[in-house]
């Protein structure tokens, strides 16, 4: 295991010497990880040119039909745009905040959707939330597997994509994401480029993880 992280480490370094986009910027070689997870990231760098087929979009729904729920619940639902429909690619990325504009050139776009109410009942699914979210995970995972980059957005209007998509209330629009070929760092924005290439950082386990009766104070 940890000849394969080591190896994402020096195909990492090999990648950015070059000055060729990081498709691979796993976590640190400590992260003693499965190599997809360590290797998953959000890059903002997509090749515009270079279609991503509908048949593979289905592979990471299908990752994404595989997650858990309570009940087997599946209350995720998903908002997928390309170029198939370019009225509706456009309506869908005019959503966007400024600051998100690199996603502009991801020739697909998603919104993660979960449906907040259970079914035949009026009572709210108080984990629809946590439920989609760990179908959003298994479709990143399965996105990096395949070499894409995905990439969540928080930024970006609820109210336009539930107006211009009809979206009903009882379901929450939780987030977007821009989906395409690793692209060359020169297309992200000037003032997002360090975000491409800075080292991974995370809390450490140990602001995490609570034994013995402590509770996190944070
Ligand atoms: C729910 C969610 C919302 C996010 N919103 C944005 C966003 O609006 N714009 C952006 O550039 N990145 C966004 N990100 C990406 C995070 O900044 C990124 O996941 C985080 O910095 C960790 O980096 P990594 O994914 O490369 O490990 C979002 C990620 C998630 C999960």
């Amino acid at each position: 295991m940890h000849f394969r992280i080591s190896l994402l480490w020096i195909i990492y370094y090999i990648i950015t010497m070059n000055n060729i986009p990081p498709v691979l910027r796993p976590a640190p070689p400590d992260a003693d990880i499965l190599p997809v997870v360590a290797a998953r990231w959000s890059s903002r760098a997509f090749d515009s040119s270079l279609p991503v087929a509908f048949e593979l979009m289905n592979k990471l729904f299908e990752a994404a039909r595989w997650a858990p729920s309570a009940a087997n619940n599946q209350p995720w639902r998903f908002l997928a745009f390309g170029p198939e429909n370019p009225d509706a690619l456009e309506k869908a990325r005019s959503s966007l905040a400024g600051g998100n504009a690199w996603a502009l050139a991801a020739p697909r776009l998603l919104f993660i959707l979960t449906r907040t109410d259970r079914p035949g009942s009026d009572k709210v699914n108080p984990r629809a939330m946590y439920e989609a979210g760990m179908a959003a995970v298994q479709m990143a995972l399965q996105a990096t597997g395949e070499g894409l980059v995905f990439h969540q957005m928080a930024g970006f209007s609820e109210e336009t994509v539930r107006k211009e998509f009809d979206v009903p209330e009882n379901f929450a629009i939780i987030t977007a994401a821009a989906v395409g070929w690793p692209g060359s760092v020169d297309t992200v924005p000037e003032n997002r480029r360090n975000l491409e290439t800075d080292i991974r950082e995370r809390r450490s386990l140990s602001e995490l993880v609570f034994t013995n009766g402590e509770v996190p104070a944070e």
